[in-house]
């Protein structure tokens, strides 16, 4: 996506006059015109002059959010393998594609990733767990230096491993690349901020310093100078980002869609991501026809708390479309929508289709919201 590092050392003035590395993400900030300020914060962005203090910090104070934040997926995004469920619940797992046999075996000391061809072995312990497996979870190493992305996953639907997805090879040419994917630079940058909290600085991947998972301060900013106000009541404003102030389509396209990718992302896919687009909500809730992303009752906030675990409550939003097609009564004119002649509840189960994406073994909502005709095509 970008080409080499990029910094630039720039004055600015206040108390002090002090030079500032600037961050590729910075660099990106201003480039949209905008200030990096926390007050215009986005995930994935740095903003120069904060600091993190971790969300066992927030949990003090905000005991509830927190709480149940600690139940979620997105909590749980980055793990350890000693804290991953998974691999604790599994001390063997294996694989077998022609002449390699794959192996993670887990003790109580660590998680090791093991590919043989009968030959020679190749093995890493596992570094990083990503993903809470609600779908699949994947497993990053170190080798030679180089962070990797191990070639196989587990995957929950057949409690057991098989293919990464987006990385079958067949067959693959050496063990080495049998073993794994080489994602070292841009990719394990992007990979980490999309999973970890404060994982860049400076556009720096730093490990050292990462929160696991996306916790807190991925969404809010960074909340030392927050929390420590709170803490001794000077009175002072909050300094942080609340993103309820934010405009419903700037919620879903720039500040979801920042990770869950909205439709600028998408655009610069090839073929739109094809399938696999289906993962992006951003987008696909972009391109429901008739529906308006900039009506509050289509943001990803109406059906989703970020800070609680996903619900799986197929009538739970129904009054976010019943609000402009009317469930029952005469059919509404005007502005609204139409009335559904099928049924007047769980609309979600019909229009937001669950479609299965090849090599997940998983449904994922389709949240293009739509009439689904038998037979035709998935809509990219
Ligand atoms: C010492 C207690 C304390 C700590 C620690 C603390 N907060 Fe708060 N926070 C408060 C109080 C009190 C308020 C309500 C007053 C306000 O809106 O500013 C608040 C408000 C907020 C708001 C709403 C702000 C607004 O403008 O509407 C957010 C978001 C928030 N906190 C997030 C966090 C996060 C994230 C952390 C950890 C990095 C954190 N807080 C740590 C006490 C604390
Ligand atoms: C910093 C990146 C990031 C941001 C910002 C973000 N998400 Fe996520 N989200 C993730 C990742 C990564 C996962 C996958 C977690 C997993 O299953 O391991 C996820 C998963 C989810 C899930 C699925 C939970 C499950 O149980 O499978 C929902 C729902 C969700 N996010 C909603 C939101 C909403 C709503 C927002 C905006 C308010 C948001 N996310 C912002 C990264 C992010
Ligand atoms: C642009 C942000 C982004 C990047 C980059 C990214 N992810 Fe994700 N990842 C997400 C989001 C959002 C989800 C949840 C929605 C979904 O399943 O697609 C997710 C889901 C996953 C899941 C499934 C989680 C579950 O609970 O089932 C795995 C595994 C995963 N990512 C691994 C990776 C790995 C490994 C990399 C890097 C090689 C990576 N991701 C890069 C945002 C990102
Ligand atoms: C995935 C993004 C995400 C994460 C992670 C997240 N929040 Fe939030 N938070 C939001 C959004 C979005 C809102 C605004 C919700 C709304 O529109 O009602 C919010 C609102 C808040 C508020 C203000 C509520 C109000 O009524 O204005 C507080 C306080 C808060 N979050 C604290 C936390 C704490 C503490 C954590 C960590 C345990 C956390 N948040 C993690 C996205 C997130
Ligand atoms: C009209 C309601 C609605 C809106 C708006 C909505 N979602 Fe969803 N979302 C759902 C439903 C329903 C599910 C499926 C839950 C289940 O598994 O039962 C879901 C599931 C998800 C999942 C889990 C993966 C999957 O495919 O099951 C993620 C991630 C997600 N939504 C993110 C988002 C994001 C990001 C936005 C904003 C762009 C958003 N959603 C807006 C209703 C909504
Ligand atoms: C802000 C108002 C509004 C909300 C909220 C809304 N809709 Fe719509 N919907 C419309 C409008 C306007 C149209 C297009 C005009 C028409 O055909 O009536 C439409 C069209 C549709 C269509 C026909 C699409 C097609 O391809 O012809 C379906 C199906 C639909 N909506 C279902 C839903 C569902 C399900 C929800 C809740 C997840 C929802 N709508 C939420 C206003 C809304
Ligand atoms: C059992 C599946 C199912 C459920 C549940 C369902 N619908 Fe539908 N809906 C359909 C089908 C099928 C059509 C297309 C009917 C046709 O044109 O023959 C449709 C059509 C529609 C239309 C377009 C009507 C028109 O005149 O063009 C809207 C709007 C709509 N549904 C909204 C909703 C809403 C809102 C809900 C929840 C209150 C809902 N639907 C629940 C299957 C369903």
């Amino acid at each position: 996506m970008f080409s080499g590092p990029v910094a630039r050392y720039i004055c600015i003035c206040g108390v002090a006059v002090c030079a500032l590395l600037l961050s590729r993400s910075a660099l990106s900030q201003m480039k949209r015109g905008r200030a990096a300020a926390l007050s215009d914060f986005r995930p994935r962005e740095e903003v120069p002059g904060e600091s993190f203090i971790g969300a066992v910090a927030c949990a003090s104070c905000h005991a509830q959010k927190s709480g149940s934040h600690l139940q979620t997926a997105m909590g749980h995004a980055l793990q350890k393998p000693t804290e991953s469920a998974v691999l604790q619940s599994h001390p063997r797992m294996t694989f077998q594609a022609r002449q390699f046999s794959y192996e993670i075996v887990t003790d109580n000391q660590q998680s090791v990733y093991r590919v043989t061809d009968g030959k020679e072995t190749f093995s890493e312990p596992i570094l990083y767990a990503f993903g809470n497996a609600h779908v699949a979870q994947t497993y990053v190493f170190r080798h030679g230096g180089k962070l990797y992305e191990g070639r196989v996953s587990y995957y929950s639907a057949i409690d057991g491993l098989d293919w990464t997805i987006g990385d079958v090879l067949n067959p693959p040419p050496n063990l080495e690349q049998a073993a794994g994917r080489d994602i070292d630079g841009d990719e394990a940058r992007n990979c980490f901020s999309c999973h970890g909290t404060a994982a860049l600085i400076n556009g720096k991947l730093r490990l050292d310093r990462m929160f696991l998972g996306v916790t807190c301060e991925a969404c809010h900013g960074p909340g030392e100078k927050h929390a420590i106000a709170k803490l001794l009541e000077t009175g002072e404003g909050s300094a942080i980002f609340n993103p309820k102030k934010l405009a419903p389509e700037t919620l879903s396209q720039e500040f979801c869609g920042a990770c869950h990718r909205g439709v600028d992302a998408v655009a610069m896919m090839p073929d739109l991501g094809g399938i696999s687009n289906v993962r992006f909500q951003p987008y696909r809730l972009f391109n429901s026809r008739g529906h308006d992303p900039k009506e509050p009752h289509l943001a990803c906030t109406a059906c989703h708390d970020p800070h609680q675990d996903l619900k799986q409550n197929e009538a739970g939003n129904d009054s976010n479309c019943t609000v402009c097609h009317e469930a029952r009564g005469p059919a509404q004119n005007g502005a609204a929508g139409k009335r559904c002649p099928v049924r007047s509840d769980k609309c979600v189960t019909c229009h937001m289709p669950k479609v299965e994406l090849p090599g997940a073994h998983f449904k994922f909502t389709d949240h293009r919201i739509r009439i689904v005709r038998p037979r035709e095509p998935y809509p990219y």
